[in-house]
C-alpha cells in the first residue's frame, strides 16, 4: 500500500510533535518533583510515557508500510515553571497544537483518498478530546477550589488521582 509524500511527511512531523511533546511533560514531571508538588510528577510522568506511546503508533503504522520512520531530534524544553497552573496551561495549549496537525492529516487523508491512514488516525482523533477535556478540567479545578496553598495541595492529590487512574483502552 502507498502513501503520498504529503502524508509521508506529516507522519513524520508527527513523530517529532509527540516525541517533544513527551520531552516536555518530563520536563514538567521534573519540575513538580523537584518542587514538591508529587501529584504532578505522577501525573506528568505517566502523560510522558503516554505521548512516547502516541510517537511508536506513528513509527511503527510507517515502518509497517516499508516506509522507514525519521527518528527527529528533540528540542530542549524550557524546564522552568512558574507554578502547577502555568504547567497546566501550556500543556492544554500544546495539546490544542497536535489536535490541529492530527485535523490537518485527516484532511490530508481525505484528498488523498487514504482510507488506511485516515482508519489509523480516528484513535488520535478520539484520544486529542479526551486530552483536551482532562487538561480543561484540571485548569477548572482552579477556579473551583483556589489558589492558595491548601488548594493546591488537593489540586496535587488531584493530580496524584489522575496519574492511576486506568489508561485507555489499548488500541
Ligand atoms: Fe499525543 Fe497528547 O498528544
Amino acid at each position: 500500500m502507498k502513501i503520498s509524500k504529503n502524508m509521508e511527511k506529516a507522519l513524520n512531523d508527527q513523530i517529532a510533535l509527540e516525541a517533544n511533546a513527551s520531552n516536555t511533560y518530563l520536563a514538567m514531571a521534573s519540575w513538580c518533583e523537584v518542587t514538591g508538588y508529587d501529584g504532578g510528577a505522577s501525573f506528568f510522568y505517566a502523560q510522558s510515557d503516554e505521548e512516547r506511546t502516541h510517537m511508536l503508533k506513528v513509527v511503527h503504522y510507517l515502518n509497517d508500510l516499508g516506509i522507514p520512520a525519521t527518528i527527529p531530534a528533540i528540542k530542549a524544553p524550557s524546564g522552568n515553571y512558574k507554578s502547577l497552573e502555568t504547567t497546566l496551561k501550556t500543556s492544554l495549549k500544546n495539546e490544542q497544537v497536535v489536535t490541529a496537525a492530527i485535523h490537518k492529516m485527516v484532511e490530508i487523508a481525505q484528498k488523498d483518498k487514504d482510507h488506511s491512514t485516515y482508519a489509523f488516525l480516528e484513535w488520535f482523533v478520539n484520544e486529542q478530546v479526551q486530552e483536551e477535556t482532562k487538561f480543561e478540567t484540571l485548569l477548572q479545578k482552579f477556579e473551583l477550589i483556589g489558589r492558595d496553598k491548601l488548594a493546591i495541595n488537593e489540586i496535587d492529590k488531584i493530580l496524584a488521582a489522575e496519574a492511576t487512574a486506568p489508561a485507555d483502552a489499548p488500541a
